[in-house]
């Protein structure tokens, strides 16, 4: 009797593992989602679009992209593809049928993704419905809409990941590098780019008067005066989670809308993006601000 029991149990425990599994891969992948700051480019929020449906425009110096729809649909969106097409997009940038992507898709951060992190992210995308929307294409001025120099691009600025952790590092820099370099992208908006649009890795973090649609992005690294070196651990914390800048302000913009995500940081992360941001060069570069209009309110 027991014997019967016991093989039931088990035949039911493998049985049930892979299901378990895959659920754990999917909640796994919704906070990276989260964390990567929602993908949030694919949804076009103004228009009351779907999540992850594209059609949202993102205005650069290069000319206007349309973000592509990443919802499960076969014909529209990436139904078709398979995990390793996913990997190679978000690794290489490009697309299955071998076209390049354009960099206005942070691939050179998320290169640095990790293998399973690739593979939970891709779990969750699959469970969002499957919306039928086509895409638009991009209204680029020449000679950025040119799609045969992205090879080019693509050898001049892209390190391929994944990240490797340091082993002269904490376990907690480590984390908050990925963090702020690869998945949550940081640096894609608070480092100045150069003429051709790639990140000027010599000035990590250091803002930029132009930054993404056209607003200006703080300096982040540790300088007092221009940076946030005169910030507290726990104003930095607040500003991720909440949104509250130290004078009481909300932070708008871009950042509003990365923030609807970092909210979502576990404490353990939010620690590791802090300690990460202490030990980044200190750049002098002081921003001239064109304020975006402030959110109202805290995210929480
Ligand atoms: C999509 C672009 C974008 C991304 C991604 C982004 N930021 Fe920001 N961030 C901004 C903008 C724009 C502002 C300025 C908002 C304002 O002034 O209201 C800002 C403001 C900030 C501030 C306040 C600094 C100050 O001096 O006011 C901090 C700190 C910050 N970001 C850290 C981060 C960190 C850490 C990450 C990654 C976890 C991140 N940001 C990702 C665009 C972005």
């Amino acid at each position: 009797m027991l014997v019967t029991s016991l093989r039931f149990a088990c035949l039911a425990l493998v049985l049930s593992m892979p299901a378990t599994v895959r659920a754990q891969s999917v909640e796994r992948g919704q906070y990276l989602f989260q964390v990567s700051g929602g993908c949030s480019c694919h949804t076009d929020v103004k228009n009351q679009g779907a999540l992850m449906a594209g059609g949202r425009a993102l205005a650069t110096p290069f000319g206007t992209f349309y973000s592509p729809n990443v919802t499960p649909d076969r014909d529209t969106g990436l139904g078709t593809w398979a995990q390793d097409d996913f990997v190679r997009a978000m690794r290489d940038g490009e697309a299955p049928d071998g076209r390049h992507l354009f960099p206005a898709f942070p691939f050179a951060s998320f290169t640095g993704m990790t293998d399973p992190d690739l593979a939970d992210l891709w779990a969750y995308l699959r469970t969002i419905p499957a919306i039928a929307a086509p895409n638009r294409d991009h209204e680029l001025d020449a000679p950025f809409g040119w799609r045969f120099l992205l090879p080019l691009w693509t050898s001049l600025y892209l390190e391929q990941g994944p990240l490797i952790d340091d082993p002269e590092r904490s376990a907690s820099w480590n984390r908050g590098r990925y963090l702020v370099e690869a998945l949550a992208h940081c640096g894609e908006c608070h480092t100045p780019r150069d003429l051709l649009g790639g990140m000027d890795r010599d000035r990590w973090l250091a803002g930029t008067a132009d930054g993404p649609e056209g607003g200006s992005v703080p300096n982040i690294t540790p300088d007092p005066e221009t940076g946030i070196g005169a910030w507290s651990d726990d104003a930095i914390r607040r500003v991720l989670r909440s949104g509250m800048l130290p004078d009481g302000d909300f932070v708008g913009g871009a950042m509003a809308e990365a923030g609807e995500s970092f909210r979502h940081l576990t404490d353990a992360d939010l620690d590791a993006i802090v300690t990460y941001l202490r030990g980044v060069p200190a750049i002098v570069n002081q921003v001239t601000t064109t304020k975006p209009a402030a959110s109202s309110s805290a995210w929480e």
